[in-house]
């Protein structure tokens, strides 16, 4: 007697199921696909009992005619896979042409649908797996499948599905996980008649579709990501830091529209955050990987979410380059001045500030590591004390008296070393300068400091210093006194003929300031005086900074050029005064200087005077 028999095809499309149909999520997933490979513009998916009960996914999608509404319940049948090639260039979702089929053993199966113009359109019933009963139908276009009593007749797949609202949880989030890929086809989705989620199409503005799914406040700290290499590219949406999750449910990574849960890729996302944010926090992002088919593996389990890439590398770096360029770029502080954000009235500074953070980080960048460290300096007397003297001046929002300045104000939410943290630029509570601890030299170049209750603290020489000439000019004009009294320059110097024209024009303005230039013919000037500080400077990158800062002919100096030309000033004057180390008695002046100098935001240039990591974030770092 033969041994061997070939399996029913009913039994067949059985196993199958158990494979592509685990709980009403996967049926949900499957029938949604379909619809967007039909060309749907609308889709949607009415569930009773958590889809246990009844799932209806409906589309306006191309339809089918009566034949193809037949032949799709056969396993292995598929309008989107001819011949193997294909399989290596597969646009579409599904291409093994085994859903329907599983679907349909395992539940009461019904299927309506219709092609454009057609006289009439076709019913097919199956009950499980039974032979399908094929009907005349209305002819409305598009299509609409129903599957009831999921796994009736698998008693022992049946028991496994869990209480309603759990299977409901996982078919709403088959439904998002679709709709983000998707904002181009509007999404509706009901249980009971409720409404799950809601989203018209919105091809303009994709952060539409994720707000909706993630949470309608979202919308306003979504910034878009890109990054565009040889064979792959990153797009989509990421949230500042200030829009965070306290899971990963906010990730959504997709390979060629299809949504894979990869370990990689979410690692990867978490580690370009994790600077940014609080312990415990979780990053918003929906972000899609384009690449070249033959380059990554999909065709695998129909369940299973991770993928294989060729080049893991490659992808892993452009992820992270398009997430840091974004986070360091910091967007959502710029966004204040369209009025975005929800802290409006600091809109120029936050755009100012976001500039002057990616400049300090870039500079700490390419300062090199390795420069031997100068011997720690003698502490003073106060360093170790908080704040000597209790502060007396108005502090900064977010500053309680006596504790860290510039630490953000709800402990919780630390944000990280060399974050943003707007109320940075704002005056810092009296005597904090002075109370600092100089430690050392950081790449030759930067002041690490013991800051107030055990910080660190990090000191841009350069903008300290440009911070403290700026004051020093604007107090000398405004007191006044006139300008500072000059010191000897002498020298001349041939310039471009613009810029002797103007400064020729500008002759008197510049002496307000205490410059003393004058024409030594041609385009030769003569500059016999600068204002202190500024002795030994470059006198002609000085000169032509200066004539791009005065007003246009005729005009007169106004508080605008006044501004630019003292900005310029101070720049020039600090770049001379930290071409070399500070010595510890400069600094020690300097930071006497920062305790006076003004931090009001209207002479912001935009460079961070020190950046500051508090005891808190180094001790979550360190765990
Ligand atoms: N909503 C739909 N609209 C139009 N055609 C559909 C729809 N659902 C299924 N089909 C047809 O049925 C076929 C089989 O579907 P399925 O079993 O999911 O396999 P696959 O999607 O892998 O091809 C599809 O290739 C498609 O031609
Ligand atoms: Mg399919």
């Amino acid at each position: 007697m033969a041994r061997i028999a070939r399996l029913s095809d009913v039994l067949i499309n059985k196993i199958a199921a158990g494979e592509v149909v685990e709980r009403p999520a996967s049926v949900v997933k499957e029938l949604v696909e379909n619809s967007l490979d039909a060309g749907a513009s609308t889709v949607r998916v009415e569930l009773q009992g958590g889809g246990v009960d009844r799932i209806i996914v409906s589309d306006d999608g191309h339809g089918m005619g009566r034949l193809d509404a037949v032949t799709c319940l056969e396993r292995h049948a598929t309008s989107k896979l001819r011949e193997l090639d294909d399989l290596f260039h597969i646009s579409s979702m599904g291409f093994r042409g085994e859903a329907v089929p599983a679907i349909a053993s395992v539940s009461r199966f019904t299927l309506h649908t219709a092609e454009a113009g057609a006289d009439v359109g076709t019913r097919v019933t199956v009950e499980g797996g039974g032979p399908p009963v094929v009907e005349d139908a209305e002819p409305r276009t598009g299509t609409v499948i129903t599957v009831e009593d999921l796994f009736f007749n698998v008693p022992a797949r049946r028991k496994f599905l869990r209480r309603g609202e759990t299977e409901l949880k996982h078919a709403e989030e088959a439904v998002v996980r679709l709709a983000l890929a998707y904002p181009e086809v509007g999404f509706f989705a009901t249980n009971e008649g409720d409404t799950l989620f809601s989203s018209p199409a919105c091809p303009e503005d994709p952060r539409e579709r994720i707000a909706a799914a993630l949470g309608p406040t979202a919308h306003p700290h979504l910034f878009p990501v890109e990054e565009r290499r040889l064979g792959i590219s990153i797009t989509g949406y990421a949230a500042s830091p200030e829009f965070t999750f306290n899971n990963a449910r906010g990730l959504y990574t997709y390979v060629n529209r299809r949504y894979v849960r990869d370990r990689g890729l979410i690692g990867t996302i978490q580690r370009a955050y994790q600077d940014f944010l609080a312990a415990g926090r979780q990053p918003v992002v929906v972000l899609h990987i384009d690449i070249d088919p033959a380059a990554v593996d999909v065709n695998v389990h129909p369940q299973k979410l991770e993928v294989r890439f060729a080049d893991a590398r490659g992808v892993q770096e452009a992820l992270t380059a398009a997430l840091t360029r974004m986070l360091r770029a910091a967007p959502w502080l710029g966004a204040a001045a369209e009025g975005n954000a929800p802290q409006a009235g600091q809109p120029r500074e936050a755009a100012h500030y976001a500039l002057a953070v990616e400049r300090f980080l870039t500079r700490a960048q390419e300062a090199t590591w390795g420069a031997p460290l100068p011997t720690a300096m003698d502490a003073p007397d106060s360093g170790r004390a908080p704040l000597g003297p209790a502060p007396t001046g108005p502090l900064p929002p977010g500053v309680r008296p006596g504790a860290l300045p510039f630490a953000p104000s709800s402990p919780g939410q630390a944000p990280a070393f060399g974050q943003a943290q707007p109320q940075l630029n704002e005056a810092p509570p009296p005597g904090y300068f002075a109370a600092l601890r100089p430690m050392g030299l950081l790449g030759g170049r930067f002041h690490v400091c013991e800051g107030p209750g055990g910080t660190l603290v990090v000191l841009d020489p350069h903008a300290a210093l440009e911070r403290a000439r700026l004051t020093g000019y604007l107090r000398a004009l405004e007191d006044g006194k006139g300008p500072p009294a000059p010191s000897l320059f002498g020298t001349t110097l041939e310039l471009p003929l613009a810029a002797a024209k103007a400064l020729v024009e500008g002759r008197e303005a510049l002496g307000r300031l205490g410059f003393d230039v004058e024409p030594f013919g041609g385009t030769t000037l003569a500059l016999k005086t600068v204002p202190p500080g500024l002795e030994g400077v470059d006198g002609r990158s000085l000169l032509e900074a200066l004539a791009r800062a005065l007003p246009p002919k005729g005009a007169t100096l106004d508080a605008v050029s006044l501004a630019e030309a003292v900005r310029v000033m101070a720049c020039h004057a600090a770049r001379r005064a930290s071409a070399t180390p500070l010595t510890d008695a400069q600094l020690r002046a300097l930071l006497g200087e920062l305790d006076r100098a003004d931090f009001h935001p209207a002479c912001i240039h935009g460079t961070v005077v020190v950046l500051e990591m508090p005891l808190l974030e180094l001790e979550r770092r360190a765990r």
